[in-house]
């Protein structure tokens, strides 16, 4: 059936937040042909355009949201020897159930993670001492610039913590395929310290143990909603992480691409206390302070101000500026 755009679309049961209002116009997508003209259509008449993959690392406002919401819905993955390519619009852990079951290791430590493959290299998913940028060979996107399909090579995406060339170069690209370079002959990566132990390990075995620490940190989407890490791990410069330490012995500080990166989850927890703090129906996750969780029936506004409390004690405590790694729609 051709690409229909539908109006006022509730956008809450297809984010993990479950909250926000509907879309305007809204189109789901399942080939070039059909994101070009959904383009075209917003283009006519004037209207932002919001992508939406898996919806599992945005909050949308109450309003919802104004323009046109385009769901990608591309699906498939093919092999090529350790290689697998997979479709933008498939579900990013299905991929690595398979690549698990394959015997090909590179992304088993990125298990358990929500939302699509195609919104994977936009923020460079990561967790437990893996990037999807270590595996990553290449990105097909459409250019709204030129107007092309185009390859871009692993070098090509600027890949940086939890960012990319996609997501500095907004509203660009809209990635299509990814390819991603596994191993036959891996080997574990125990380097995150919730992972010590593992270096006998085969790829089952340390795929089952990151969804057991997942289950252990995160909300279970069933029950409540939420968007894993809300905040960035701030980056400050090696002056300023060396007077925080001094004053906060055990702060836990790691190198960055340009700086020194802070736990903030510790800071919440141990300096701040602020788990369990809430707003209305949001409140600071008890066993993962990074995370919020919405029970049913949150506004967008309870987030957003919970989100806001929590920015203001950071900045009052530490005089640092945290950064949401949640995209917030308005
Ligand atoms: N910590 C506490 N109290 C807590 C939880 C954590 O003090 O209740 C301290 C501990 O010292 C712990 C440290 O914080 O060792 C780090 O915690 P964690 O391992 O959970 O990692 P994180 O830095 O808080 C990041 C990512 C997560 C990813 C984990 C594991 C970001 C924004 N978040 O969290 O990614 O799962 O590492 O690799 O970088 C996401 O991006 O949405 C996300 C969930």
């Amino acid at each position: 059936m051709a690409m229909q755009v539908e109006e006022n679309v509730p956008l809450a049961p297809l984010t993990t937040f479950c909250i926000g209002g509907p879309a305007r116009h809204f189109a789901r997508v399942q080939n070039i042909k059909e994101i070009v003209r959904a383009l075209s259509f917003a283009k006519e008449k004037a209207l932002k355009v919001l992508i939406l993959g898996g919806g599992s690392n945005v909050l949308i406002s109450d309003a919802g949201f104004d323009g046109l919401v385009i769901k990608i819905e591309m699906t498939g993955v093919e092999r090529d020897g350790e290689t697998l390519i997979a479709e933008a619009g498939e579900n990013w852990d299905a991929l690595v159930e398979r690549a698990v079951q394959e015997g090909l290791w590179g992304i088993e430590n990125l298990s358990g993670i929500p939302g699509t493959v195609g919104a994977a290299p936009i923020q460079n998913i990561g967790a437990y001492g893996s990037e999807i940028k270590d595996t990553l060979a290449w990105v097909e996107a459409f250019d709204t610039q030129s107007g092309q399909v185009v390859r871009l090579q692993n070098s090509e995406c600027g890949f940086g913590y939890r960012t990319s060339r996609f997501k500095k170069e907004s509203s660009r690209f809209v990635v299509l395929r990814a390819a991603f370079k596994l191993n036959k002959n891996g080997a574990p990566n125990a380097s995150y310290k919730d992972l010590a132990g593992i270096s006998r390990s085969n790829l089952d075995e340390i795929r089952a143990k990151v969804l057991a620490i997942r289950a252990g940190k995160f909300p279970d989407l069933q029950k409540e909603g939420t968007a894993g890490s809300f905040f960035l791990n701030p980056v400050v410069s090696a002056q300023k992480a060396a007077e925080l330490v001094r004053k906060y012995p055990g702060f836990p500080n790691f190198p960055a691409e340009n700086g020194v990166k802070l736990s903030l989850a510790w800071a919440l927890d141990n300096v701040l206390q602020v788990k369990g703090l809430s707003v209305g129906g949001a409140r600071v996750y008890e066993k993962q302070p990074l995370c919020i969780a919405a029970s049913r029936g949150s506004s967008a506004s309870d987030v957003a101000g919970l989100a806001k409390k929590v920015s203001q004690l950071v900045q009052d405590e530490f005089k640092i500026i945290i950064e949401p790694e949640v995209k917030i729609i308005n």
